[in-house]
């Protein structure tokens, strides 16, 4: 069982074609293109329709994935979908995208690790592959973050945008895939980001709906600090474990939150910002789905071939964590 290496056979990613530039978003709160891009580098995000739930932007960047690795989707065992604003709070939103693609022999289920989501994915369908539970699994990331945002909140507003990315995961040739991964949380952080009502703490009523009690809350500025933090010790006990240095790696792709953030990390770790995926000036913060997005976005481009070793790195709401190393 040990030698099995698991590792990404294919990738895909959906993005709502609708534009919500900065500009409009001076039109609906008190804000200018300017503060937003200076203090987070977005200029623009993607907003689903009002009839596009989370599991049809999956089901299509999940399509792709799948076309990419040349994977028929009976070939999938289980389905990992991450995301904090599913389709419905039961059945999980794994199970529209099991029915959509026809994954009839597929376990579905949702994790809910906020923006780590994907490498929390990735980090569980390695290590069902590795023992021998499953042979092809589909992760995907996917948030419609839009129908959860509350647009009068201009320090929320502007970070959110909605889409989606997959990869299948699979068995590998020995030297490529996974080789080493962190993945941490924290729970006395949970007022940081959150989601207040319509769970068993606070459910759905007149009074939540009237407060926006079901939108993202945030105190950004605190994430910020723990943020950057996290991230760069993560990112760097991963590279340590995986036996390679800072240096090797060819791509990091972090989570797309903001901009000085990236930085910040990046500059505490030594890497040039030539080596590190940013796509965030486009889509803002789609919470799971950046990681997914920018690597289909990054493979596609050429940036990140086969056999190259790159890096993922995240942070969101939990609080949690994490990063992975693997050769492509
Ligand atoms: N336009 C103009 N001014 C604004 C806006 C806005 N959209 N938003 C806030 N401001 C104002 C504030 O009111 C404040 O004004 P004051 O000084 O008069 O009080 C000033 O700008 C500075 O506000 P800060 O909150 O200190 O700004 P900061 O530089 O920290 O940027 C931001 C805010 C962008 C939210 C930043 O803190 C951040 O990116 N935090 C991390 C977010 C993150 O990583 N989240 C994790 C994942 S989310 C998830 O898991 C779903």
């Amino acid at each position: 069982m040990d030698n099995i290496s698991a590792g990404i056979l294919g990738t895909g990613s959906y993005l709502p074609e609708k534009i919500l530039t900065n500009r409009d978003l001076e039109k609906i709160v008190e804000t200018s293109d300017e503060w937003i891009l200076t203090r987070t580098g977005i200029r623009e995000r993607r907003i689903c329709e009002k009839d596009q739930a989370t599991s049809d932007i999956a089901t299509i960047a999940a399509k792709r994935a799948l076309e990419d690795a040349n994977v028929k989707p009976e070939e999938i065992d289980c389905i990992i979908l991450a995301t904090i604003t599913p389709d419905t709070l039961c059945p999980s939103t794994a199970c529209y995208v099991q029915k959509n693609l026809g994954a009839i022999n597929a376990a579905a289920f949702d994790i809910n690790a906020a923006c780590s989501g994907f490498i929390f994915g990735a980090t569980i369908a390695k290590s069902m592959i590795i023992a021998g539970t499953a042979k092809k699994v589909l992760v995907i990331g996917t948030e419609t973050l839009s129908k959860f945002t509350n647009w009068q909140d201009r320090t929320t507003c502007i970070l959110f945008g909605d889409g989606a990315g997959a990869a299948v995961i699979g068995e590998v040739e020995p030297g490529r895939g996974f080789l080493a991964e962190e993945i941490k949380s924290d729970g006395s952080f949970t007022e940081l980001i959150i989601i207040q009502a319509g769970g068993s703490r606070l459910p759905a009523s007149p009074e939540t709906v009237s407060n926006g009690k079901h939108t993202v809350a945030m105190r950004g500025n605190e994430v910020f600090k723990v943020a950057v933090k996290c991230m760069t010790d993560s990112l760097k006990n991963a590279i340590n474990k995986s036996g390679y240095s800072t240096q090797d790696i060819k791509y990091v792709i972090p989570h797309q939150a903001n901009i000085r953030i990236i930085e910040a990390i990046a500059k505490r770790l030594d890497i040039p910002m030539e080596r590190v995926y940013v796509n965030i000036d486009k889509y803002g913060n789609t919470s799971a789905a950046t990681i997914p997005i920018a690597l289909d976005e990054a493979v596609k481009e050429g940036k990140i071939k086969k056999g190259d070793l790159i890096a993922f790195v995240a942070f969101g709401g939990g609080l949690t964590w994490g990063a992975s190393v693997l050769i492509y």
